[in-house]
């Protein structure tokens, strides 16, 4: 392999490690000999939740661009990402400089994982969380939460969210169409595998007996969501900090949010700090705005955006893109696995040098 193909493949690497919504890498990464573009991967057609414009869907594309740039910044370069300001595909570009003949990899987007475990109590250092609470990118900023009020009052809004997410048939496919349960499953390298998600004794055994949607449903007339959306809460509940991302609403926004969130949850990571994203509340939010909520959630959710705003110090226009919840872990979780490459790096340029070293 030459020196770029080399370089080209471990900078595709590193972008690929990003976090995606349920781990569905929705995303391709193109080089045509000088340009890197990120475009929309269709994957799991039939359940995803997540199309190419979706908030969710931008997020992960802007983690994967930020995780690029990072590691041009370890190896001393710096290049722009053009993004496509109307909208379609690809979402973004960025023209190469030259390469060095040498990978230097970042030590971010490699300590970066999610951890759904239980953290301890203990508070955090406040020079950790000042240092978070000055992050920014584009108009998106980072508020810590740390009071117990205020952790209280955020955390009731997860749950009335997790309690609409519990209702809807469409999220509740696409989670069990992302469950990787057998070796066989976790092999495949995406979706979530079982073992990363810090289930209580049971909890595997209850996840199954609920797959069957027709099932839930018919529990849910006795108040299963309500259960269900209780056991979410219980760890984000005991957490010495929430971190938020916020923004603006506008693809661009979602995208440097995207960026921003990839960034601070690196640095919490490198600092020894658990993180666990919570998507819920902003998945509910969009879709009270795309007026595709279960039916009767509308008046609850729409009380979730009223309370998250003020809670937040939001603008008009501004909303919600991720909160995390962070802590000192108490496991080393297990790492949630990625696709090969060669089904997220498409790359017509140097495709015969890759054959050969193969
Ligand atoms: C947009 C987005 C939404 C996510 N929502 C959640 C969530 O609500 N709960 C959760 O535990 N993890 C959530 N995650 C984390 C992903 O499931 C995780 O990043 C992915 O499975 C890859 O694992 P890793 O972060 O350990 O690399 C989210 C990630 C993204 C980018």
């Amino acid at each position: 392999m030459t020196a770029t193909a080399d370089f080209i493949v471990r900078l595709a690497e590193t972008g690929a490690m990003a976090p995606t919504a349920d781990n569905g890498q929705a995303c391709y990464i193109d080089w045509d000999g000088r340009t890197l573009g990120l475009a929309y991967a269709q994957r799991h057609a039939a359940s995803n939740v997540f199309g190419p414009d979706s908030h969710g869907t931008l997020l992960g594309i802007g983690a994967v661009a930020e995780n690029i740039s990072a590691a041009l910044a370890a190896n001393g370069l710096d290049a722009p990402w053009q993004w496509a300001e109307a909208g379609g595909q690809p979402y973004g570009t960025l023209a190469l400089p030259s390469l060095p003949g040498q990978f230097a990899a970042p030590a971010g987007p490699a300590a970066r994982h999610t951890n759904r475990f239980p953290y301890r109590k203990a508070a955090l250092p406040p020079a950790l969380l000042e240092k978070l609470a000055a992050g920014s990118q584009g108009g998106n900023r980072v508020t810590v939460l740390s009071d117990a009020a205020s952790i209280k009052r955020l955390v009731r809004q997860v749950r009335t969210s997790a309690e609409a997410r519990f209702c809807n048939p469409a999220l509740h496919r696409w989670l069990f169409d992302c469950l990787r349960r057998t070796p066989e499953e976790v092999a495949r390298g995406d979706g979530l595998d079982m073992r990363t998600l810090g289930l209580p004794p049971g909890g595997a055994a209850l996840l199954r007996f609920i797959a069957d949607w027709e099932r839930m449903a018919a529990l849910n007339r006795f108040g299963m969501y309500k259960l269900m959306a209780l056991a979410e809460v219980g760890q984000i509940s005991a957490a010495p900090a929430l971190v938020c991302i916020t923004g603006g609403g506008a693809r661009r926004d979602v995208l440097e949010a995207g960026r921003l969130l990839v960034r601070v949850w690196s640095e919490i990571n490198l600092a020894g700090v658990a993180v666990q994203p919570f998507y819920v509340v902003s998945d509910q939010l969009n879709r009270l705005h795309e007026g595709i909520l279960p039916p009767g959630f509308e008046q609850k959710i729409g009380a979730v955006e009223a309370e998250v705003g003020q809670l937040l110090a939001l603008a008009p226009g501004q909303q919600l893109h991720m909160i995390l919840r962070v802590g000192y872990p108490t496991v080393e979780p297990v790492r949630s696995r990625r696709l090969p490459l060669d089904q997220v790096l498409r790359h017509k340029a140097f495709s015969k040098d890759l054959a050969s070293s193969s």
